[in-house]
């Protein structure tokens, strides 16, 4: 049964360095080879990363057939869609593919991107479930992060994949990512035993704002780690940042622009409300008030307490005597 897993993996291993292959060394790989250019990656970081493109034809089959590979092992590998009569087609075809890893730096499966946004399909599928992948336990890039991840003492977690590749291209080395699932426990453990930290820099449109402040609350309730927020400017993903602003002014916003999640959740809890509103201010102040009733210390209360009053023209005082009234009647 350990053989078995240990025979997955080879024949991940085997795929990447295929995939990778065809991507870097194949004419049926260029478009994908000039996509991947397109957007700003060198052939060093495809290959650090293990990227690959997965042609449209049965090309994976065919390998693993001349291989003589036993056919419940590629049945069970997930490579692979299985027909009504028990035949094998490849599962991935016209697609980049990126190399899924565990933390000991095994690939355990692909998710791979089509490479036209216009196109009707999905625009990621991932590998299924197998003896050797739970979507739930991955943290994309933390086999190569996690050294950086120690020294720095904290991780930065992106949403998507070429958001962690284009940061480490701008020399973040710290970054992964989850695969557009919310957080589960075993990620939590995996980053807690690792870093102290953890700064959240999702994308700067409306699903990833939402998702970040999802993620606040996940990570909230169940971690110790100390959390902040990097917000990307103009509604952009890290990675358009980095492509539009370049390497060092997305070091910057990395480096400076830290939020934390109280900061952030009350720029965010401002989304659902008309604030020329007498009614709507009201509201949102005494959200607002909730959302720092919740912080432990009284230093960090007042901050906000003080912030908050500032920016609603009102006496700091009442807020704070509104706010022990409220925690009086929480207790
Ligand atoms: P690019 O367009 O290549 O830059 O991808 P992205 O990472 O920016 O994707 P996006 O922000 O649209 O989505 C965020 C994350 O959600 C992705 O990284 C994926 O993990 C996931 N996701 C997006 N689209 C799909 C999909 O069609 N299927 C699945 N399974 N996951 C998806
Ligand atoms: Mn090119
Ligand atoms: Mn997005
Ligand atoms: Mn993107
Ligand atoms: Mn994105």
């Amino acid at each position: 049964q350990n053989s078995e897993q240990n025979q997955l993996i080879s024949l991940y291993d085997q795929t990447a360095k295929l995939y990778t292959h065809v991507l870097l060394n194949t004419e049926m790989g260029q478009p994908a080879l000039d996509y991947l250019h397109g957007r700003g990656l060198t052939d060093e970081v495809i290959t650090k990363f293990q990227l690959g493109f997965a042609p449209g034809e049965q090309l994976l089959k065919e390998f693993f057939d001349e291989k003589k590979i036993d056919y419940q092992l590629l049945r069970q590998s997930g490579l692979f869609i299985e027909d009504q009569q028990g035949n094998l087609r490849d599962r991935f075809r016209g697609r980049v593919m990126y190399a899924i890893k565990n933390p000991q730096g095994h690939v355990i499966a692909f998710s791979g991107r089509i490479l036209n946004k216009a196109d009707s399909q999905a625009k990621y599928i991932n590998s299924p479930e197998t003896k050797i992948f739970s979507k739930g336990n991955v943290l994309y890039n933390f086999d190569i992060a996690r050294s950086a991840i120690r020294q720095e003492k904290r991780a930065i977690l992106f949403e998507g994949f070429m958001d962690v590749i284009a940061a480490y291209q701008s020399g973040v080395t710290n970054g992964i990512a989850s695969m557009g699932t919310s957080f589960t426990n075993d990620q939590i453990y995996l980053l807690q035993r690792t870093t102290p930290q953890l700064d959240i820099c999702y994308d700067g449109d409306d699903p990833g704002q939402a998702a970040i402040n999802r993620a606040l609350d996940a990570f909230g309730q169940n971690s110790r780690l100390k959390l902040s927020v990097i917000e990307i400017p103009d509604k952009l993903d890290p990675d358009e940042y980095v492509r539009q602003h370049g390497f060092e002014q997305f070091k910057e916003i990395v480096h400076s622009a830290r939020l934390t999640p109280t900061a952030f959740k009350l720029v965010y809890l401002k989304r659902d409300f008309n604030l020329n509103n007498e009614a709507d201010q009201l509201t949102y102040i005494e959200r607002a008030l909730k959302e720092i009733s919740q912080l432990g210390s009284t230093v960090e209360q007042d901050l906000y307490l003080n912030q908050l009053a500032k920016d609603f023209g009102v006496q700091a005082q009442d807020l704070t005597h509104q706010l022990r009234q409220m925690r009086s009647q929480q207790s």
